[in-house]
């Protein structure tokens, strides 16, 4: 129970009164510490690609990861997580190129592993949608979306990644049981230092688009992806989903999209003692950044954005805005 008292002897503006002292009474706050840079690859040399639908955001080539890491770093970012955009001529139907170790995920692993060591972690998702030729997160039979034959490929993706010195395996497939037998092989290989952060709670989401364009996977979706990822109706679903996650060995959780999914956040983070990432996606990223390029909204829309995932109990946040935003 709150005790209150009431006007005129309260006044709940007092303490708005002054920057200090609403300094003082803030509850929540943004710190570099809180952020995660997702960083898009692409083949090539000294390529510095704009992705269309994403003002601001780039494909690297690796020899100019240096760029991006460098800021990531200068600003104190923890982590960047790595997506690529495969040429599209080596896509398949299995998504084979996942399993390829010279893949762009894989160079990008060593190149940064190398040169900056452990001032940064990096993590990379676990799933087949950079690779496939029909753009679906797993394995694609008769239309349906074959749930134990793609963890066969995923678990191997995952340990393959983790052999290049990836710190963080995000397995964002939607398949069930993944969380379970990526952590069982991972062990197996002598790989059981290696995180596993699972995108537990993943919605079937319009505002995945621009991503989509930026790893080159939008023209190609055959379908949708409502067979694996959750319908955006349900909300104890993604109670269950985390729970299971918990269980089969997952570190931290990730709910996606972000900013429509606020009460997820609140209600994960109310029932389960665990550290939770808000995945701010690229549709809400170029919402946000549309309109402030036409003046709808200012800039400080951003940092308010990025608090309301703190406010609702997220530990974290992935967001393209990670390196353009000014934080102490
Ligand atoms: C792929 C994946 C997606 C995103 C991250 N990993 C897209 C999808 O599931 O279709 C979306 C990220 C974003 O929109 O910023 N498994």
């Amino acid at each position: 129970m709150i005790i209150t008292g009431k006007y005129p002897s309260l006044r709940l503006r007092r303490t708005r009164q002054h920057d200090w002292s609403r300094r003082l009474v803030q509850e929540n706050n943004l710190s570099s510490s809180d952020l995660i840079l997702p960083i898009f690859l692409t083949e090539g040399k000294n390529k510095k690609i704009p992705v269309q639908s994403m003002p601001g955001v780039y494909r690297y080539s690796i020899n100019n990861l240096g760029i991006i890491v460098d800021k990531a770093i200068k600003k104190k970012i923890p982590m960047v997580a790595l997506f690529p955009y495969t040429n599209p001529k080596i896509k398949d139907l299995s998504g084979s190129e996942s399993l390829n170790e010279n893949n762009l995920v894989c160079r990008a692993i060593r190149y940064i592993k190398k040169r900056y060591k452990n001032n940064i972690g990096v993590m990379c998702d676990v799933a087949l949608d950079p690779y496939t030729s029909h753009g679906h997160d797993g394995l694609l039979k008769k239309n349906t979306i074959l749930n134990d034959e793609t963890l066969d490929i995923l678990t191997k993706q995952a340990v393959l990644q983790a052999k290049m010195g990836c710190d963080v395996i995000a397995p964002s497939d939607m398949m069930d049981g993944r969380i379970k037998v990526i952590r069982k092989k991972l062990d197996k290989e002598n790989l059981k230092d290696v995180q596993i952060i699972s995108y537990a709670v993943k919605y079937a989401s319009s505002y995945y688009g621009p991503f989509r364009d930026a790893i080159g996977s939008r023209l190609l979706l055959k379908g949708d992806k409502k067979t694996y990822q959750m319908d955006f109706r349900n909300h104890d679903e993604s109670l269950r989903e985390v729970a299971l996650d918990i269980k089969e060995g997952a570190d931290m959780i990730i709910v996606k999209p972000g900013m429509p999914y606020l009460d997820i956040i609140r209600s994960v983070k109310d029932k389960f003692k665990i550290p939770i990432i808000a995945y701010q996606v690229s549709g809400e990223y170029s919402l946000i950044k549309n309109g402030i390029q036409k003046k709808i909204i200012n800039e400080k829309s951003i940092i308010e954005s990025l608090i309301s995932f703190k406010r609702a109990g997220a530990n974290a946040i992935i967001t393209y805005f990670a390196d353009k935003i000014n934080l102490v």
